[in-house]
């Protein structure tokens, strides 16, 4: 059943944000989820894939679904409540996938999906702080913040933190690495001159100022709203999206069983880096340096690569979502002797 779209613009509440899951029959043949089998998925939202894996498997498929965010939890229960004691959902952060297995009792999955973007529910409602387009308070946090990271700075909470007590230096790196926008420098300096008058509030104010950061050439040329990158950039920071990925990576696959099949769907050319290099370790054999006549490092495939360039949409799916422009779906499978 295809999901209700909704204008970005449209005033929103958690009940009633639609989300259209992205790259899904793509998606579900590659995962190619079978009754009887467990699957993971680490990124619930509005449980969209989760439900075609219970619906492709006639109910009869296990799933352990985990979000951070409690509202989308909230929403993919309700997608999910007609496949009853079928689905275990958790709130967690998908980088600590393992232990929810282990609370499971599952050794093994069957198969694994990551479809790590935003959710219609985090960006069409202004008060949870995403949107630059519909002014809210500065939050991005899409735990609501529920989880504490005592491994990051103590600026680092929130949005609102990051962006009013963060380093000048700092900032200036987020956004040049994270959102990839060539006035990182001005844009980081605009903010802490304004930040000097009295703190910075709310998504309106900030979308101001970086749009003020722009040249009047730049701004009337730019296809998109010029604080896109800074509000990606300020986004992945806060949720430390590319630190979730990694430490998921490191586990992930030796708890795919044989024949096991883990997607992963970016929306961020770094993220799709991160999953392409690892793909192409885990599917490689020996990786000794050439020349050496015996191989020393002992390396061994452990993946077969599903995709050997990324799937993307076609025009038909953007038309339809636009928000899956810029998505890329990655898979691999399991080798029974890994
Ligand atoms: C694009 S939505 C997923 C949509 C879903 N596939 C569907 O069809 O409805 C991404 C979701 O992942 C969640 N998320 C992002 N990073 C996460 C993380 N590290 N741990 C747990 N959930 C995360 C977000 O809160 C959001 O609800």
């Amino acid at each position: 059943m295809p999901a209700r779209q909704i204008s970005p613009q449209a005033p929103s509440s958690p009940a009633t944000a639609a989300h259209v899951p992205v790259l899904l029959q793509e998606t579900m043949d590659l995962l190619a989820p079978r009754p009887g089998g467990r699957y993971l998925d680490g990124t619930l939202g509005l449980g969209g894939h989760s439900r075609e894996i219970m619906r492709r498997t006639g109910g009869e498929a296990l799933l352990c679904g985990l979000d951070r965010d409690p509202q989308a939890l909230e929403r993919a229960a309700e997608t999910l409540a007609p496949y009853g004691n079928a689905c275990h959902l958790f709130r967690a952060e998908y980088a600590t996938f393992a232990a929810r297995l282990d609370d499971l009792g599952w050794d093994s999955i069957d198969g694994a999906l990551l479809d790590i973007g935003v959710s219609s529910l985090q960006l069409d409602v202004a008060e949870r702080g995403f949107s630059l387009r519909a002014d809210g308070p500065l939050d991005m946090r899409m735990d609501m913040g529920g989880f504490s990271h005592p491994e990051r700075p103590a600026w680092m909470g929130s949005a609102y933190d990051l962006v009013n007590g963060a380093p000048e230096a700092e900032l200036a790196g987020i956004i040049k690495d994270y959102g990839e926008d060539p006035l990182a420098h001005q844009i980081a300096g605009a903010i802490v001159r304004e930040r000097e008058a009295g703190p910075i509030r709310t998504t309106g104010q900030l979308a101001g100022i970086v749009c003020r950061a722009y040249p009047p050439k730049w701004r009337r040329t730019s296809r998109n709203h010029p604080a896109t990158r800074t509000f990606q950039a300020l986004r992945m920071a806060v949720n430390d999206e590319l630190g979730q990925l990694e430490r998921f990576l490191d586990g992930i696959c030796s708890r795919l069983a044989a024949g096991g099949r883990l997607c992963i769907i970016t929306f961020h050319s770094l993220e799709d880096r991160i999953v392409k290099q690892k793909f192409r370790l885990w599917s490689t054999g020996c990786i000794c340096p050439p020349g050496l006549p015996v191989c020393k490092c002992g390396h061994k495939a452990e993946v077969r690569l599903l995709t050997k360039k990324p799937v993307v949409p076609g025009k038909i799916e953007i038309d339809h979502n636009p928000r899956a422009g810029s998505s890329k779906l990655r898979a691999v499978e399991k080798l029974p002797s890994a």
